[in-house]
């Protein structure tokens, strides 16, 4: 071989090892990020307004739904609804949900979420912004953890939704699994 070959082949060489290195590197970092550095599951009470039972509920339908349908479509609810560490309805609130879905599917149960979970405790103070489709049909639905304040400031995730219970429409019960991929 002649020397300028030689030269050339081990820059190639180095080229390739350096590039394997870099793509290590990455692929390991973008595992790390796959661990959430906070986890929290909470539950989500809603006793829907009735007409007649103001002390108990914490939403209510805001818009009536059209007639496009059998499911509901178009009918837009408000809620500020109490989160629990535990199923119990009754348990010390330890956040509030405060926001709305409204249903957008013709031909199933479907709805779309945006809410801030609010904490002030002492554990907790500030905010976490979620948001995304609630395919009721589905055993569990990923929405997006968008943004946060204060305690969770900047955070961004995946809030994990199942329905615990449901008692028509007077209330239900949803797990919210919280996991945050960016703490700050
Ligand atoms: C609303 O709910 C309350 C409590 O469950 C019940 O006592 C009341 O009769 C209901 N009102 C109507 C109009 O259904
Ligand atoms: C709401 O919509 C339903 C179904 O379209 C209808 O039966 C009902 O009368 C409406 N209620 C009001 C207050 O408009
Ligand atoms: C948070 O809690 C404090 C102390 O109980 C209270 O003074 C304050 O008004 C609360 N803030 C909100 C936004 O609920
Ligand atoms: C409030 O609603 C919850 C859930 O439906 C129910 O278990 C509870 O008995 C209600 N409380 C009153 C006072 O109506």
């Amino acid at each position: 071989m002649r020397p300028e070959l030689v030269g050339k082949s081990c820059f190639v060489l180095l080229i390739l090892i350096l590039t394997c290195q870099s793509v290590l590197a990455y692929k390991n970092s973008y595992l790390r990020q796959r661990k959430p550095c906070k986890h929290f599951e909470l539950y989500y009470h809603e006793v829907l307004f009735n007409g007649t039972d103001a002390a108990n509920a914490t939403s209510a339908k805001a818009t009536n739904q059209t007639t496009l349908g059998n499911f509901k479509f178009g009918m837009l609810v408000v809620f500020d609804n109490p989160m629990t560490e535990d199923n119990n309805f009754l348990s010390h609130p330890v956040a509030r949900a405060q926001g709305f879905y409204f249903y957008n599917k013709k031909d199933d149960y479907n709805a779309w979420y945006a809410l801030t979970l609010v904490f002030n405790s002492t554990q907790h103070k500030g905010t976490i912004n979620m948001m995304g489709a609630d395919l009721m049909a589905e055993e569990s639905r990923d929405l997006s953890v968008v943004g946060g304040t204060g305690d969770f400031f900047m955070t961004r995730g995946i809030a994990t939704f199942q329905t615990d219970t449901f008692e028509g429409a007077k209330y239900f019960r949803l797990k919210i699994d919280v996991k945050l991929y960016e703490c700050h």
